[in-house]
């Protein structure tokens, strides 16, 4: 596959062209970000720890009947997806209270969510990813009533999925936060899924396995995540 121009670049990753129309390469850049763009800094292997973790995952997913963009890893840090048109909201399934619920509602971190909540935010960095709900995104055109419904249907779906697949592993799957587009008509995931995107705990101890290392400064991101991807099988070399 052709890699031409770069079409857009992200807080971590790059989309560039090919030759078919319907087909770009995802480049999993070691850049790491938190706090709408305000921490930043580059995480050696990062980039193609999520590559290979992505990869996992998406398949997956795609096994578990699951339209998602994700065709197939070209290298260490690319990917080959299907094109599509984004919508701007990004869709979030919290199973133990963190983050930002625990910061919005003042509850305590660490509380199972029975049954696990559903959120949804803008994708817009500028304005601090503001939460929205669907009666703004349908007004303001950011999707529309039947493509929310499936944007939520999907992301209990890979709740499932993924709950069980790291519960096995030893891991508790706290949140997550899943984007979506349209191909050829029909709701699909996007994106990525890696550690970058959701919050991840020993089962046991309830260490952080996450991006929120990064964000709270503790140190060993990459390794965290490569502890991940080890307990979930995966072979980074
Ligand atoms: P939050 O607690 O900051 O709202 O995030 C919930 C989950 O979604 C957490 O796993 C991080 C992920 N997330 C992102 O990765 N990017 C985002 O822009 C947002 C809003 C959430
Ligand atoms: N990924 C987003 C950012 O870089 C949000 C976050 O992970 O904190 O700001």
């Amino acid at each position: 596959m052709e890699k031409r121009e770069e079409l857009y670049s992200g807080k971590a990753k790059s989309v560039f062209k090919t030759e078919d129309p319907d087909l770009l390469i995802l480049e999993f850049r070691d850049d790491t970000s938190a706090f709408d763009g305000k921490k930043k800094e580059q995480l050696e292997r990062k980039g193609r720890v999520n590559n290979i973790f992505n990869a996992f995952i998406m398949e997956k997913l795609k096994a578990a009947g699951i339209p998602t963009h994700f065709e197939k890893r070209l290298n260490d840090r690319e990917s080959l997806v299907k094109c599509m048109q984004m919508l701007p909201v990004e869709c979030v399934v919290r199973n133990i209270s963190a983050g930002s619920l625990c910061k919005r509602l003042g509850v305590e971190e660490g509380q199972t969510l029975n049954p696990p909540t559903y959120e949804l935010f803008l994708k817009n960095d500028e304005q601090g990813d503001p939460m929205i709900n669907e009666s703004l995104a349908v007004t303001f055109g950011w999707a529309t009533d039947e493509q929310l419904q499936s944007m939520k249907e999907l992301t209990y779906q890979v709740n499932a999925v993924l709950q069980r697949l790291f519960a096995e592993a030893g891991l508790l799957l706290v949140d997550y936060k899943l984007e979506f587009g349209v191909f050829k008509g029909q709701i699909t995931l996007g994106d990525e899924f890696s550690p970058d995107g959701c919050r991840l705990w020993d089962a046991e101890t309830r260490e952080k396995l996450d991006k929120d290392r990064f964000r709270q400064g503790l140190g060993g991101v990459v390794e965290a995540y490569e502890e991940v991807g080890r307990r979930l099988g995966i072979q980074f070399d």
